[in-house]
């Protein structure tokens, strides 16, 4: 049990058995291996909605830096093919690992979440009175522009849902769950 603890705290991959014993297994879908652990009172997430939407978090310790985004399955799933899609189109999106079961030090309770890596830079929304907006503002219509001409319809397009980071310049773009290609 100690090094289970251990384990845990250290953000080791767990076993299914070693899983079972740490507490409330009951949202565990087997599909997935259990490999990542957050905090349960860390998020990230958007600023208007963070308080009630807390679906973005660290994972604790990894020597990569992945947030998990927290979701029903058929959400996460929607996101990660569109992710693939928007890849393959070189869209300059975060990119994604992979889905799996998560386990909340807070809750004791298991979650699949859509591990990706951590960007860091800063929403658009949040940029809008500095000298770094008109950069990101052109950089963000030039990728929209240059989507639309592959095909891509992106939905859901607003200021939180594009990050920059001021040092290197690099423009992403998030949330793809309801985007369309065709
Ligand atoms: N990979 C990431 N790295 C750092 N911050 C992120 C990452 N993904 C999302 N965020 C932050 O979380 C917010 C919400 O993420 P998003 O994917 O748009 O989820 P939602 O479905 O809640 O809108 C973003 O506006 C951004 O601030
Ligand atoms: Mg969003």
């Amino acid at each position: 049990m100690k090094e289970l603890y251990r384990k845990l705290i250290r953000g080791k991959e767990l076993s299914l058995e070693e899983a079972g014993k740490i507490g409330d297994t009951s949202g565990i879908n087997s599909e997935f291996p259990i490999k990542y652990i957050i905090r349960g009172d860390q998020y990230l997430g958007s600023l208007q909605y963070r308080a009630i939407i807390q679906n973005i978090t660290p994972i604790v310790n990894s020597k990569m830096n992945l947030v998990a985004k927290l979701d029903a399955l058929y959400w996460i799933k929607k996101e990660q093919e569109n992710n693939k899609k928007a890849q393959q189109k070189n869209i300059p999106i975060i990119k994604t690992i992979e889905i799996t079961n998560i386990y909340n030090l807070l809750e004791r309770k298991f979650i699949q979440g859509l591990i990706m890596e951590r960007f860091y830079g800063e929403t658009i929304c949040k940029l809008i009175d500095s000298k770094y907006y008109k950069r990101a503002y052109n950089l963000w219509k030039k990728e929209i522009s240059d989507a639309k001409r592959k095909n891509i319809h992106i939905r859901d397009i607003h200021n939180e849902n594009v990050m920059f980071n001021t040092q290197t310049q690099e423009l992403v773009l998030l949330d793809l769950v309801s985007w369309e290609f065709d």
